[in-house]
């Protein structure tokens, strides 16, 4: 292994050559300029267009007509595709370079956990129908090697812009953990199951915060599982992926003491959203513990200009579902499964450190400092 790799969060990561950081680096920054200094001046601009036109049509497609009419609305809306656009291309041309490297790297012998692919598995439409967030191929893209994951893994630590635990990308798990911890604090889980786990940022989190449980992860991409596991047994976490989907698993009732995911939801469709809540209560044991985490934007589209801004975030960001996980009731979704001492709040963002201290309540702290987070008992 190279000195460079070695000094690396992790090793498996694709390491990009100077150009390519300088490509990356630019990239992020003109993502950081986008959000921090164009988009507050939208917010700003959609407030006097919602006082000025009071009493009016104040929904958002009117909103979005006047908006319209100022010329940094479209210069706010080109730059913030064409630069997730370029976050991609400049992490594939990375990625693809150093193929043969990151395969090596995924060889594992005598690994901790284990990898399940299916060829024969259908994915689900609404991951099929759409590159999210505009990555090349989705979710699901399979050619039998790790490379999407890859993709996934360097593309999405750019895509955080380092706020969601630098280079591991790890703070959503570890605030899924740190709730558990908040919550349940006497729950002391021997089967875990993480639902959308992706290339397992967030299932790391969990087997190290558990180290004697078995940790299990499941998603729809077969590329994204392989690197999955190559990337967690390089952090030395013995975790077993298979593919499947989380409406309906091949695990046994009752079979698991927590089932949680981290943004899930967003990415699936309202129906499958429902029956993922339904398979995560039929999964647990009398007693076990569902965490659902989401971004902290949940709305009830009761404001224009964040029900607007949730639009331009799907329709931008190729971001399909997003309406409907953000606006979904999910206190109501998870009694209708028959979970009970369900609650629904915000985890502050903490490493899940048993020692804490955890911050949790009704109150969203702002995107990126807390996540929404439901949660019931089964
Ligand atoms: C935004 S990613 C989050 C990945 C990971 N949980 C994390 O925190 O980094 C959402 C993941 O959910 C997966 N997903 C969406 N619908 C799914 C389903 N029905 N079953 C399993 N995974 C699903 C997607 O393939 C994707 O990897």
């Amino acid at each position: 292994m190279s000195e460079r790799r070695a000094q690396l969060d992790h090793p498996l990561i694709a390491v990009p050559s100077h150009d390519e950081l300088a490509e990356q680096l630019f990239v992020r920054d003109l993502k950081l300029y986008v959000m921090t200094r164009i988009e507050p001046v939208q917010a700003r601009i959609a407030a006097a267009e919602q006082k000025a036109s009071a009493g009016a049509n104040n929904t958002a497609a009117a909103l979005r007509e006047r908006m319209g009419q100022h010329e940094s609305f479209s210069t706010w809306l080109s730059l913030k595709r064409e630069s997730q656009r370029q976050l991609w291309s400049s992490v594939a041309a990375s990625v693809e370079r150093q193929a043969g490297d990151l395969e090596d790297l995924a060889a594992i012998e005598a690994p901790l956990g284990s990898v399940r692919t299916d060829p024969d598995f259908a994915v689900p439409d609404y991951i099929r129908r759409g590159d999210i967030h505009l990555m090349p191929g989705g979710n699901a893209h399979d050619d039998g090697s790790i490379l999407q994951g890859a993709m996934m893994d360097r593309g999405g630590a750019v895509y955080m812009l380092g706020r969601n635990g630098g280079m591991l990308n790890d703070l959503r798990g570890q605030t899924a953990m740190a709730h558990v911890l908040t919550r349940f604090p006497d729950l002391n889980p021997a089967r875990i199951l993480d639902m959308g786990c992706g290339i397992g940022t967030s299932t790391v989190p969990a087997a190290t915060c558990f180290p004697d449980a078995e940790v299990h992860g499941i998603d729809v991409g077969a590329s994204m599982l392989r690197y999955a596991h190559a990337r967690a047994e390089h952090l030395g976490a013995g975790v077993h992926f298979s593919q499947q989907s989380a409406e309906k698993t091949d695990f046994a009732d009752g079979s698991f003491d927590l089932v949680f995911s981290c943004v899930m939801f967003h990415e699936t469709s309202q129906a499958a959203t429902m029956a993922i809540i339904a398979e995560s209560r039929r999964l647990l044991r009398p007693g076990g513990v569902a965490v659902h985490l989401e971004v902290p934007l949940l709305h009830d589209n009761s404001d224009a200009w964040v029900e607007l801004s949730g639009e331009l975030e799907a329709q931008y960001n190729n971001e399909p579902n997003w309406r409907g996980a953000l606006s979904a009731d999910y206190r109501s979704l998870f009694e209708a499964a028959g979970f009970s001492s369900v609650e629904t709040g915000y985890q502050a963002t903490s490493p899940a450190a048993r020692s804490g201290p955890f911050r949790y309540g009704p109150e969203s702290e702002g995107v990126f400092r807390s996540w929404f987070v439901a949660s019931g008992v089964a």
